[in-house]
């Protein structure tokens, strides 16, 4: 069969498809992705199994889904909506009325990243005399502060944590503060291994050198505040701590609403007041931008202000619950199988192992988990850390949680069994040497054929000239069914090359040819 899409130019039908031939086919496509319900999957997808609440949020995304954000005088309705989200964080957060921060203002973003590089942004404006600012953060703060400093040349000083504790020092974050700084940031918890940094500590460094400080509770910022309610000993991190300026926390985590929103905190509107841009010098309209977007939509508000409307104080506090109680099942099934150990004791909704001495290949071990149904997040091994394997726990898993210790303990025997990937001998040298400049596209699609990454076919003699995406069915799309060869040869390499190989091989999947529907 001609495939249309492709020969007329992907996305644009020569004359139009049926509206119900269109949703098949969305659904066609969505049938390769792994299951973002069922509790099955620990990475990208926060799913509190909430009944009827994808309705609700997907009817009041299409109330607003044409609502412009551009311009908050023509649409208030959305001006109201992004009120009561911030109103909310912010309470949630340690401001408002009656604490002790009651200025707490803020913009709702289109997700963690985008909150990140306006904090950086912001911390970088209000101090327009220094004209080679830095930020400083730890090792395990997100890689969204890298792109923040790389947009907005920035210098990024990175305070390494000690492996033992995976908790930046406050000493060694004060030592790394300098004259041009102009925020101290640290996490809350952090992504890879769920670890509350001492936020307390960091931000009385940065207010006695009188920087900024942004506390990243992106991943956490929902769930701790309800994790302290119900008896767990969380660390004072958010605006009840001085010396706190600003924070962000994503609502598309746990907050649980769909994805394209989170807020951006902080302590009052001065220290905001450089976040905004104007520009009047032109023809048009006046540009007055509280985000990076101009033309926002207010879709994803609306589903979001539903979200936290209809679940409520009570429905998060119950979601806490049953997330909690998922996490320490998780970490008991972790510390039940020979060979595993967990990378932190868990304080939050991470649970994140690595193996032994002698344990199971951690790769081969996270395919084998795949194979069972349950899809966790290979981690690269990192300045001293080992490799290890990261579960974002959701509510969504707690029903599932007794499932995992079995399959965990039969993953790690065939894990075991199978042993570990060993990368060619050649091939190990050379990834462990390269240079991002060493690696020429043409070295790059070879090791993307011989990993098997591009569809089937891609690397081998029959299925030479496919190309990506000629096949059809499970296991069919760009990626092997087996990741274990690709993390290896990837967490062979050092930091640079590893990053330049992704972008080549993410350079190849992303191609106009890719994404045909039938
Ligand atoms: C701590 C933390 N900060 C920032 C981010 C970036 O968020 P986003 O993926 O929404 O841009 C994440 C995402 O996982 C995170 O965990």
């Amino acid at each position: 069969m001609i495939d249309e899409s492709r020969v007329a130019g992907g996305a644009l039908s020569p004359d139009g498809v049926a509206a119900e031939d269109v949703l098949a086919s969305v659904r066609r496509l969505r049938s390769a992705d792994r299951p973002t319900h069922g509790g099955r999957l620990f990475a990208y997808v926060y799913d509190p199994a909430v009944p009827g609440l994808d309705e609700l949020a997907a009817a009041a995304h299409r109330e607003s889904a044409h609502v412009n954000g551009l311009d908050p005088t023509a649409f208030p309705s959305l001006l109201a909506m992004e009120n009561a989200l911030v109103g909310a964080a912010g309470r949630v957060l340690g401001g408002g009325p009656g604490t002790t921060a009651p200025d707490v203002v803020g913009s709702v973003t289109s997700g963690g990243t985008e909150s990140l590089i306006l904090a950086v942004k912001t911390a970088r404006d209000a101090h327009p005399e220094i004209t080679a600012p830095r930020i400083v953060v730890p090792s395990t703060a997100h890689a969204a502060f890298a792109k923040a400093a790389h947009y907005l040349r920035v210098a990024l000083d990175v305070v390494p944590v000690p492996v033992a504790t995976l908790r930046p020092d406050p000493a060694a974050m004060a030592a790394a503060i300098r004259p041009e700084t102009v925020l101290v940031a640290c996490s809350a918890p952090s992504y890879a291994h769920g670890v509350v940094d001492p936020v307390a500590e960091i931000a009385a460094v940065a207010a006695d050198a009188g920087v900024r400080c942004h506390v990243d509770a992106c991943f956490g910022g929902w769930t701790l505040p309800y994790l302290r309610r119900l008896g767990e000993p969380v660390p004072a991190f958010d605006f009840a701590v001085p010396g706190v300026t600003s924070i962000s926390v994503d609502l598309h985590k746990y907050a649980y609403a769909p994805k394209g929103v989170s807020v951006l905190l902080h302590r009052n509107a001065a220290l905001r007041a450089p976040q905004y841009f104007a520009y009047a010098d032109w023809p048009g309209y006046t540009m007055i931008n509280p985000v990076i977007a101009s033309t926002r939509s207010g879709g994803p508000i609306a589903a979001a202000y539903a979200t936290l409307r209809h679940i409520g104080d009570a429905g998060y506090l119950r979601l806490a619950t049953v997330t909690r109680d998922a996490v320490a099942s998780l970490a008991d099934a972790v510390r039940a199988v020979d060979g595993l150990r967990l990378m932190a004791e868990p304080e939050s909704t991470v649970v994140c192992f690595t193996a032994t001495e002698g344990g199971p290949d951690l790769f081969v071990l996270v395919d084998e988990l795949t194979e069972r149904g349950w899809h966790t997040q290979p981690q690269l091994s990192y300045a001293g850390l080992p490799a290890s394997v990261h579960l974002t726990v959701t509510a969504a898993v707690a029903p599932r949680v007794a499932e995992f210790g079995p399959d965990l303990a039969e993953a790690v025997a065939a894990a075991r069994a199978a042993g570990p990937v060993r990368l060619p001998a050649e091939l190990a040298a050379l990834v462990g040497a390269l240079t991002p400049e060493a690696l020429t596209p043409e070295l790059v699609v070879g090791l993307a054929a011989g990993l098997g990454l591009g569809g089937p076919g891609a690397g081998n003699e029959s299925g030479a000239g496919n190309g990506p995406g000629a096949g059809s069915g499970p296991g069919s799309g760009p990626l092997p069914e087996r990741m274990a060869l690709v993390n290896t040869l990837l967490d062979a390499a050092p930091p640079a090359p590893r990053e330049r190989l992704l972008v080549e091989f993410v350079g190849l999947l992303q191609r106009p040819d890719w994404g045909s529907a039938d």
